[in-house]
């Protein structure tokens, strides 16, 4: 069995691509993909592949040097970002006498670190037990026993690798059973969620974008952030304020480019929060040189997901490093935060979540955006109706008002949410015909 490692494994990484020069962003994010699962990179090597090699991925002269650069910088982990099939990770394995672990399970790996709530770790552990299967035949009697070592055989990894297939098809039963049990109760929590009939917002991004931090600057809740990839892989969710009303706000987990298919089956019910949005507050690390691409590619995953076509609002996160980037010394003025509308495409707003620099700004764009209705009117209310216009005064509803031998006759402006509110906790039977012409009175308040 292998221990696990306690300094972090020494990686040599590779780098496949096919014609033309490698992909900078690609390697970089392959690297932080490493470092986040704590591993140290010990090389990166690039391999140009006209061809897959059905057995090795890359050919002989290849690997000879893969082995080389493995010993020169003492490596004891091979890291390959391409999904490798169990026969080529096998083969490589037994040509260059490490574990080779592929980019599908060096996600799993972070993954399996981060999870954090029941169902989270039942996800990821489903998800690796499915990668495991396939390359279950081959056991490891093909490798030296290596001292450290744990990139991809956390979890659910080294004992049942030995154990029988029935087991783990047993295993891999139980713990979709319990995760379809935690999604209906999930399910039950969005519906009563939207029965509570405020809009919902979903954060998604790239990972690392800030989204968390952003999330708490928002909701004043102190979910986890770090600088690693993925410190998030369950959803929170949380009310917030917004001018005109309130919003219910779910972080989500963080997008990669080309995030395994097997890992959004996994997280299909973590992900239908951004599914099931009214909208999708999109983070973007404004200070990442590769910004434009990481919204492309959030925006597969997102059409992936079936949330293609939600509406979104990109958030241009971490504007004081741009301040930073930019200071010449001379002349240069911080950038504001602000808050785009351009003739095409989506809105912008410009904020640093960490230094809660613009987020009124953002408050005020997210409850444009999402319309956060007021109701208008005339309102009649009865003399006996005292304390409803007393409450309609105290939240600065009240235009204008008469009052005769009936009652009073008022001009009212308020937000929907609260005109709802009124209704249905102050007696606000006379705020009835306003709420019915803004196509605001569901079947839940009816009854009150
Ligand atoms: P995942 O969980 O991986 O998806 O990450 P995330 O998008 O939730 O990012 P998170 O909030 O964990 O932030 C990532 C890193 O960026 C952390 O080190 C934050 O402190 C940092 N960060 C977030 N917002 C800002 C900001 O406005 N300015 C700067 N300079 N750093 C920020």
């Amino acid at each position: 069995m292998f221990e696990r490692s306690r300094k972090g494994e020494h990686a040599l990484l590779i780098q496949p691509h096919a014609g033309g020069p490698p992909d900078e962003g690609l390697m970089e994010e392959f690297a932080d993909l490493a470092r986040s699962a704590g591993a140290t990179v010990a090389a990166l090597l690039t391999a140009r592949i006209d061809r897959p090699n059905p057995a090795t991925l890359v050919g002989s002269g290849k690997l000879e040097e893969m082995k080389a650069a493995a010993d020169a910088s003492g490596a004891d982990l091979i890291l390959v970002n391409f999904a490798l099939s169990p026969g080529q990770e096998r083969n490589l394995e037994k040509a260059l006498q490490r574990r080779v672990v592929d980019r599908t399970g060096l996600i799993l790996d972070i993954f399996s670190q981060r999870a954090q709530s029941a169902e989270g770790k039942l996800q990821v552990e489903l998800a690796q037990l499915k990668h495991m299967a396939t390359r279950l035949v081959r056991g490891w009697t093909h490798l030296e026993r290596q001292r450290g070592g744990a990139i991809g055989l956390r979890g659910p990894g080294e004992t049942q690798l030995e154990t029988d297939r029935r087991l783990l098809q047993k295993r891999l039963e139980q713990l979709q059973k319990r995760l379809d049990k935690v999604e209906v109760q999930r399910t039950q929590m969005r519906r009563a969620r939207m029965r509570s009939e405020l809009p919902r917002i979903a954060l998604v991004g790239y990972t690392n974008a800030g989204k968390s931090t952003l999330f708490n600057a928002l909701t004043g809740a102190a979910a986890y952030a770090a600088d690693q990839l993925f410190a998030t892989l369950d959803p929170t969710v949380r009310r917030i304020a917004l001018p005109g009303g309130g919003a219910v706000l779910a972080d989500t987990v963080g997008f990669v480019r080309d995030l395994p298919h097997e890992l959004v089956a996994a997280f299909r019910s973590t992900l239908s929060e951004a599914r099931e949005a009214d909208l999708l507050l999109h983070v973007v690390d404004a200070a990442d040189p590769l910004r434009e691409e990481r919204i492309r590619q959030v925006d597969d995953v997102l059409a992936d997901i079936g949330a293609g076509d939600l509406p979104q609002l990109l958030v241009f996160n971490k504007i004081d490093r741009l301040e930073r980037e930019g200071d010449s010394g001379e002349g240069w003025s911080a950038p504001e935060p602000r808050h785009d509308h351009p003739a095409e495409g989506r809105q912008r707003v410009w904020v640093s979540a960490q230094l809660g620099l613009g987020l009124d700004l953002l408050r005020k764009a997210l409850a444009e955006v999402l319309e956060l209705r007021h109701v208008a009117g005339e309102v009649r209310l009865p003399s006996q109706a005292a304390r409803l216009h007393a409450r309609l005064h105290a939240i600065g509803a009240i235009r204008g008002e008469k009052h005769d031998e009936q009652g009073w006759l008022l001009q009212v402006d308020m937000a929907i949410a609260d005109a709802q509110k009124l209704y249905v906790q102050a007696h606000g039977e006379a705020l009835r015909p306003l709420l019915e012409a803004a196509g605001a009175l569901e079947d839940e308040t009816a009854g009150w």
